[in-house]
C-alpha cells in the first residue's frame, strides 16, 4: 500500500505532494513503478488525496480516500488489502527499488515469528540530545529575557552505534498489524510509521539495512536531490 494523500506543506508547491512532477512522472508513479516490479508484490492499493482518487484510478492500481493524518490514511488503505503480508510505502520516498521491496519481504520470511520488517539506514550523524526548555541552567534566569534562554541546549551526545533511521518500505503480517491498529486511538494518531504500533504493541520488528539514497522528499532541496539522482537512473 502506498500513502500518498499527504498535503505537502514543507515542500510548498502548491499541491499535494505525491503529485508533483518528478523526472517525468508525477511523485507516486515512481513509487508504484517499483511495486509493479517487485517480484513480491500480488496488489497495490494507494491512499489518495481529496480530489486525486481518479487520477490513478481504473488501471492495475486500487485506490481509496486519504485521510485526515498519514494513520487514517493507512487505515483506510489497509481495510482494502486481502493478502496475509502488507508492505507500507510513503510516495514521499520515490527512490525505492522493486530490490528493496523484495528485500524486506525476505528478511521477514526469513524470521518469519517476527511481526514486520523495515527498511532503515545507519544514523550517519552525531546525535545530540538538549536540555528541555527552561532548564538550561545556571544561567538560564539572568538570560530569561534574552533570545539566548530559547536557545537550545546540549545535555548530552546518544550512542550511535545502535541508532537506524527508520524508512519505508515496513512489511507486516496483516493480522498483527490491524491487531496493533485496533489499539488506543491518541496513540496510533501520533504514531510517524507502523513499527512504533508493533513495538507499543509489544510486537518484534526486524531491520533491513537500507541505502540512505531511499531518501525522503519533504522540502524542496529533497525534490531537487531525488530529481538528479532519478535523471541518473534513467539515464543508465
Ligand atoms: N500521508 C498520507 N495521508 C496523510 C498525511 C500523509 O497518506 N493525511 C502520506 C504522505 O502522502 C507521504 C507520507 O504519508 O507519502 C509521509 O508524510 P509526509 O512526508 O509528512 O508528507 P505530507 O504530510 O504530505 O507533507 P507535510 O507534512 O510537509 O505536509
Ligand atoms: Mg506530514
Amino acid at each position: 500500500m502506498i500513502a500518498a494523500a499527504g498535503s505537502g506543506e514543507r515542500l510548498g508547491a502548491g499541491g499535494p505532494k505525491a503529485f508533483v512532477p518528478l523526472t517525468g512522472r508525477r511523485m507516486v508513479e515512481w513509487s508504484i513503478a517499483a511495486c509493479r516490479a517487485a517480484g513480491s508484490v500480488r496488489s497495490i492499493v494507494v491512499a489518495c488525496p481529496p480530489g486525486h482518487v481518479h487520477d490513478l484510478a481504473g488501471g492495475d492500481v486500487g485506490v481509496v480516500d486519504g485521510g485526515a493524518t498519514r494513520a487514517q490514511s493507512v487505515s483506510n488503505a489497509l481495510a482494502a488489502v486481502g493478502t496475509e503480508l502488507v508492505a507500507i510505502h510513503d510516495a514521499a520516498r520515490p527512490l525505492v527499488t522493486p530490490e528493496l521491496i523484495d528485500g524486506v519481504v525476505a528478511t521477514l520470511l526469513d524470521d518469519a515469528d517476527a511481526d514486520g520488517a523495515i527498511a532503515a539506514t545507519p544514523v550517519a550523524d552525531t546525535i545530540k540530545r538538549t536540555v528541555p526548555p527552561g532548564h538550561q541552567g545556571r544561567n538560564a534566569f539572568s538570560m530569561d529575557k534574552d533570545e539566548k534562554a530559547l536557545r537550545p541546549q546540549i545535555e548530552g551526545t546518544v550512542e550511535r552505534g545502535e541508532l537506524w533511521a527508520a524508512q519505508t518500505p515496513q512489511v507486516f503480517w496483516v493480522e498483527a498489524l490491524r491487531a496493533a491498529m485496533a489499539g488506543d486511538s491518541k496513540g496510533i494518531a501520533a504514531a510517524t510509521d507502523e513499527a512504533m504500533l508493533i513495538e507499543a504493541a509489544g510486537g518484534r520488528v526486524l531491520i533491513h539495512p537500507a541505502p540512505a539514497e531511499n531518501l525522503k522528499v519533504t522540502t524542496p532541496v529533497d525534490l531537487k536531490l531525488a530529481e538528479t539522482l532519478l535523471g541518473e537512473r534513467s539515464g543508465e
